[in-house]
């Protein structure tokens, strides 16, 4: 029986800092409001003319793999989240494995949104559980920046969506380290959070480029309310879950890293679920909401802070567009 660890994590965000005061002069919004309802502070958004999608998953993956003392040569496998590639078509995967100078690895795209990081993690939990690999290298990745409308019609997703990356190398362990994930969707509310275009459903003259004159349709639509409140009931039912799953309870958790959707959803669960100050890790306000990427920022940072110790049990979670949402208990 083979088992997988997190090896090393890591992360990169844009240098390019987006205070709220900032969104204040392109939309009819302001720093109360937004941090009000959901305690963003700031985010990052990309220089488009030196960050991509996979040269800022490079870099997350570059320190990942030196804090866990391997090299690029290790790496069997890429397991690439992300909604926001590069191209529309191929997937970041095999961009992330040209940068960083690999041969004809496979690289897997997985397109779950706000929960893609935790599928890409159980995808890459079953490859090493199953002996098919040794290393695999996850990544969460996104540049939302580009594609948000910075008009006042676009304000509720404008301020809240940004770009970073992170990374964690799984590799073969003899104990074990991720324990259980739990992935969920519900695609009847594929709508309430979406990007439609360029879907492939569509009169073709509605994929024309030089005849679309309506562009609405290439920038996210939600539905924020209708979100926020399937986020707080699948969120709790998802972390229920995964304990029971191994006999554990929320005392057990030492560190629950929530997707970093918005503050009052984490600390709605927090409260909810009893957890103390020190049993949940937040950094929204310093980067708003990285989709997939939030994760592993989030855990990246958690580490390099020292708050996740040998033999910690870390808690996963998240919840997003399709509804998707997923869990992962992991023994660190
Ligand atoms: O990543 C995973 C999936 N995403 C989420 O989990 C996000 C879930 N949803 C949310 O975080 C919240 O619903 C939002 C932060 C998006 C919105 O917060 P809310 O408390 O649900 O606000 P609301 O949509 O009910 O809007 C309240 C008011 C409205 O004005 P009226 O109709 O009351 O006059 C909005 O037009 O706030 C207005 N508003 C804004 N005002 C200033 C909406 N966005 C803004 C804004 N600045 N950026």
């Amino acid at each position: 029986m083979h088992y997988s660890k997190i090896a090393g994590l890591g992360h990169h965000v844009p240098e390019n800092i987006i205070t709220n005061e900032h969104l204040s002069g392109l939309m009819d919004t302001n720093n109360e409001w937004i941090v009000e309802r959901t305690g963003i502070k700031e985010r990052r958004w990309i220089n488009p003319e030196t960050d991509t999608v996979a040269n800022m998953a490079a870099k997350a993956a570059r320190m990942a793999l030196q804090r866990a003392n391997l090299t690029e040569k290790d790496i069997d496998f890429i397991v690439f989240a992300t909604i926001t590639p590069d191209y529309f078509f191929p997937g970041s995967g095999v961009l992330l494995q040209r940068e960083l100078g690999l041969e004809s690895i496979g690289a897997l795209d997985i397109r779950n949104a706000c929960s893609g990081f935790i599928y890409a993690l159980s995808v890459a939990d079953q490859f090493i559980k199953s002996g098919m690999y040794k290393t695999v290298l996850v990544v969460g990745a996104e540049i939302q920046s580009t594609a948000i409308d910075v008009s006042t019609r676009g304000r509720n997703t404008a301020v809240i969506f940004a770009d970073g990356a992170g990374a964690a190398i799984l590799q073969r362990s003899e104990k074990p380290g991720v324990l259980s994930t739990h992935l969920h969707s519900d695609g009847r509310f594929a709508e309430e959070l979406y990007v439609r275009d360029p879907g492939s459903s569509r009169p073709r003259e509605e994929r024309q480029p030089e005849q679309i004159l309506d562009t609405t349709h290439f920038k996210v639509v939600m539905n924020g309310n209708q979100v926020f409140k399937h986020a707080v009931v699948r969120f709790m039912e998802v972390i229920k879950e995964a304990l029971a799953a191994n006999n554990m309870t929320k005392d057990d958790i030492n560190l629950l890293v929530p997707h970093q959707a918005n503050l009052r959803i984490s600390q709605y669960i927090q409260e909810k679920m009893g957890l103390s100050d020190e049993q949940v890790y937040n950094n929204i306000m310093r980067y708003g909401n990285t989709t997939a990427a939030s994760i592993p920022i989030a855990m990246s940072e958690a580490w390099a802070e020292g708050k996740i110790k040998e033999n910690d049990v870390l808690c996963l979670a998240a919840f997003g567009s399709g509804f998707t949402w997923a869990s992962a208990l992991i023994r660190w």
